[in-house]
């Protein structure tokens, strides 16, 4: 399934798991690999095309990344972005310098060679996203300048030797064909076939999975998350009953999550797992704290406290599974050069270094679109896989202050109340991550004839795609004012709510 596809050699370029994402769109399965993997390896994978992505050197400096100059005389196309672009300039003898006039942002492509291949269905001029220093001053060899921009060459190309090189960035979407020129490339140029679907995906994995286990044991800390859902999910289906599941409630979870959990997994799929009650572990230890990093790092310590103990009790488990999926992978690869060891990724959810047990992880191929494709097939229900990010500490760092049981059980009602009325009015899905937030203030206020004196609460929603930078969620008011009624009359504990009007930058999604 893997034969024929994509690899994309990285230069660090920030848009680099984009060009996977947009090819793997496509039906096609890419990769990234670091740019210094050994040529051997790269030919093994037995690609239909190698891409040399962006990166923020410069080729004419000592030390620049680089690659084996034979990468081009593999017979396998090659497509250069960016830094791509310049490398493949000056190692096939062209020339590249520092611009008088340095490109950011939009430009406008005009295409010089309209019968190329690479520009099927593009048309002559279009908006493309640069983000460049250097550029190609003089043509490899062979090469010819096949479109540009009024202040460079912009797409170069020895069509005999399948050879292509854009300075632009197509992965990014504010290059309005940048996709239609990756399909080109794929397509008609490399002549990929569309085999990338997430059911090839679950019945090889499945078949993997079952000759790697064979009757052996594996164990799984579920969280409820889409991740290791879905990887617990998966491996279910491939070895049934030699998987064995625990859920950590940490007293921090929201309303019903345990329940919700066990009746997924548990009763749904018919999966060994166990919730491990650990409530009054995890709020004994934070009783008096109110520092938000203290409070992270007690919530972390007894979880990998409570893991290890876990672990214990699965003496006879060889493999413990995980969700890690693909940005954690390529996340930990360096690309820093040989000599800086690849990090391991074996702790992406924070859990310490493991020997006794061999990894297994279903999911490292699969970006998270994927993931929730992959969920989908597997019958998960929507509700779960949809669901907002959640952070790791859970309620522990939504509840401003010290944690107790009591603020606890009062902000998991407000949340419920505020998550129920997204879902009701199809608001859900069109936010990023919306909750309430509880203050340790306490106002007066008027119930009845009653004077109240109780916590006040925020609602927090935030639009975002990459959760670096996000806005707040402008709302409607009457949904606003109705969420605010039903969680100021029926949740004891809250007499007032605010809605957080806050950008990130400066400000946070999370409050603490
Ligand atoms: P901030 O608050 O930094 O959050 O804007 C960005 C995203 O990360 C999530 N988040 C966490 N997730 N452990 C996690 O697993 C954490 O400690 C943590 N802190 C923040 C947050 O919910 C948001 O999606």
């Amino acid at each position: 399934m893997k034969k024929g596809s994509i690899i994309i050699l990285d230069f660090g370029s920030q848009y680099n798991q984009l060009i996977a994402r947009r090819i793997r769109e496509m039906g096609v399965y890419a990769e990234i690999v670091p740019y210094f993997t050994d040529l051997e390896e790269v030919k093994a994978m037995e690609p239909n095309g190698i891409i040399l992505s962006g990166g923020p050197a410069s080729v004419y400096l000592e030390d620049a990344p680089t690659v084996d100059p034979k990468v081009y005389e593999l017979g396998i196309p090659v497509l250069g972005i960016c830094y791509g672009m310049q490398l493949t300039t000056h190692l096939l003898g062209g020339e590249v310098a520092r611009a008088d006039k340095q490109e950011f942002g939009k430009a406008e492509l005009i295409i010089d060679k309209k019968d190329s291949l690479i520009f099927d269905s593009i048309p002559e001029k279009t908006q493309v996203w640069m983000s460049h220093a250097d550029h190609v001053t003089k043509l490899a060899p062979g090469f010819e300048k096949i479109a540009h921009t009024d202040s460079s060459v912009a797409v170069v190309a020895d069509e005999a030797r399948k050879i292509y090189a854009v300075q632009f960035h197509p992965e990014v979407t504010h290059s309005v064909y940048g996709k239609q020129l990756l399909s080109n490339f794929v397509f008609n140029i490399a002549k990929c076939e569309k085999n990338w679907r997430m059911t090839n995906y679950i019945e090889d994995t499945v078949k993997n999975i079952r000759e790697k286990v064979g009757n052996k044991k594996v164990i799984l800390a579920l969280s409820g998350g889409v991740d290791s859902s879905v990887a617990a999910v998966l491996i279910h289906k491939a070895i049934g009953d030699q998987l064995s599941c625990f859920f950590i409630d940490t007293g921090l979870m929201r309303k019903n999550e345990a329940e919700k959990v066990m009746e997924a997994y548990g009763e749904h799929f018919h999966m060994n797992i166990e919730c491990i009650n650990a409530e009054e572990r995890f709020l004994s230890k934070l009783k008096g704290v109110s520092d938000p990093e203290e409070k992270r790092k007690i919530i972390g310590r007894e979880f990998v406290e409570i893991f290890e103990e876990q672990k214990k009790r699965f003496k006879d488990a060889d493999f413990l599974a995980q969700g890690t999926i693909y940005p954690d992978v390529i996340e930990s690869q360096s690309v820093k050069g040989p000599s800086a060891t690849i990090k391991s990724h074996h702790n992406v959810g924070g859990l310490p270094e493991n020997m006794e047990f061999e990894l297994l992880e279903p999911l490292r191929e699969l970006f998270k679109d994927e993931v929730r494709r992959v969920g989908r097939e597997l019958g998960i229900a929507d509700h779960m896989i949809d669901r907002h990010p959640f952070p790791g500490p859970g309620l522990g760092i939504r509840i401003l202050g010290e944690v107790t049981k009591e603020k606890a059980d009062i902000l998991r009602e407000a949340d419920d109340i505020f998550i129920e009325e997204l879902r009701n009015e199809d608001l859900y899905d069109k936010v990023s991550q919306a909750f309430v937030v509880l203050l340790p203030v306490k106002s007066v206020g008027v119930m009845g004839d009653e004077r109240t004196y109780e916590y006040t609460a925020v609602l927090r929603s935030a639009d975002t795609t990459d959760f670096m930078t996000a806005t707040w969620s402008h709302l409607p008011y009457e949904f606003l004012e109705k969420v605010s009624n039903r969680i100021i009359n029926e949740v004891d504990g809250i007499n007032r709510l605010t809605y957080d009007i806050s950008s990130k930058p400066p400000a946070t999604i999370e409050w603490e």
